[in-house]
């Protein structure tokens, strides 16, 4: 560990309006810190604003109130050092699967120079980690040749090819039936236990999020802050018959509680 790598400040977000105060206010007064190495997982209503804090932290939307600070830089712009899988996964269509995982690499700057010079290595890469979560054998088929399930594990794939040192992930495992879903959990806790990646996950499954972070932060309704900081003491490496246990049932059911009463204050 070694300080905050993402640091948001007194930050609100209103969509539409043009600050004449008829927009929607997604979020106000959020703060979060996220230290270098971290697992935090955010939790909250549907419609709280936790995809708006992603894109705020990926620089995908400026505040106009507040700051955001991502490894000591203030976000002005979209940031590069970020692995971003979303809700639905964005694949284009018009590439194969493995173009699609590849595409970051043709974005973030000192990788581009390097993909033309050892494709190969890239390729192998890419290929292995299609292979990592189960879909080896795919990368030649084109997007809509596959399940939403599993566009949302290449997209997965494509947020990691490029070993960013933040993993934005804005619950990647929603289209996916329980199994594949706990599978993809350890693939990610043993991507975070292997590697020095800061990661970032939200989540409607509170199991998910115990399960996965060090630390899980809920959300008040919209407009959204954190409300709750709750600490997960479970050690690592952490297997999943955990979810068993009397321990993680307890915390799962605090957390649920806290997040019916942020849905009861919806509106007030
Ligand atoms: N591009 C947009 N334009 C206008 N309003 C938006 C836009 N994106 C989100 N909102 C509004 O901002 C609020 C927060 O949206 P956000 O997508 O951040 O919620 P969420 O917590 O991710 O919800 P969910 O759990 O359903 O994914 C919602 O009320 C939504 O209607
Ligand atoms: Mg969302």
């Amino acid at each position: 560990m070694c300080g905050e790598l993402v640091k948001i400040d007194a930050v609100d977000m209103t969509y539409g309006g043009h600050g004449g105060g008829s927009g929607t206010k997604a979020v106000a007064g959020l703060n979060m810190a996220v230290a270098a190495g971290e697992f935090v997982a955010v939790v909250g209503p549907s419609g709280c604003g936790k995809s708006t804090l992603m894109k705020l932290v990926t620089g995908l939307h400026i505040p106009e109130v507040g700051t955001i600070t991502v490894a000591g830089d203030r976000v002005t712009k979209p940031i590069s050092i970020v692995g971003m899988a979303f809700q639905n996964p964005t694949m284009l269509p018009w590439r194969t699967t493995l173009d699609n995982v590849l595409l970051p690499l043709e974005i973030v700057k000192p990788h581009r120079s390097r993909l033309r010079a050892n494709k190969a290595e890239y390729v192998a890469k890419a290929e292995n980690l299609l292979k990592l979560v189960g879909l080896e054998g795919f990368g030649d088929k084109f997007p809509w040749q596959l399940s939403g399930g599993m566009q949302q594990r290449a997209n997965l794939c494509r947020a990691l090819i490029h070993e960013p040192a933040l993993l934005m992930l804005d619950e990647p495992f929603g289209a996916l039936d329980a199994f594949t879903r706990e599978e993809l959990w350890c693939v990610i806790r043993d991507i975070h236990a292997n590697t020095d990646v800061t990661i970032v996950l939200v989540t409607h499954d509170l199991r998910e999020a115990v399960f996965l972070a060090d630390r899980v932060l809920v959300m008040s309704a919209r407009p959204g802050r954190i409300i709750v900081d709750r600490t997960v003491e479970f050690e690592r490496p952490r297997q999943l018959d955990i979810m068993y246990e009397r321990s993680f049932s307890n915390v799962v059911s605090e957390l649920r509680e806290h997040i019916a009463e942020a849905r009861v204050k919806v509106g007030v």
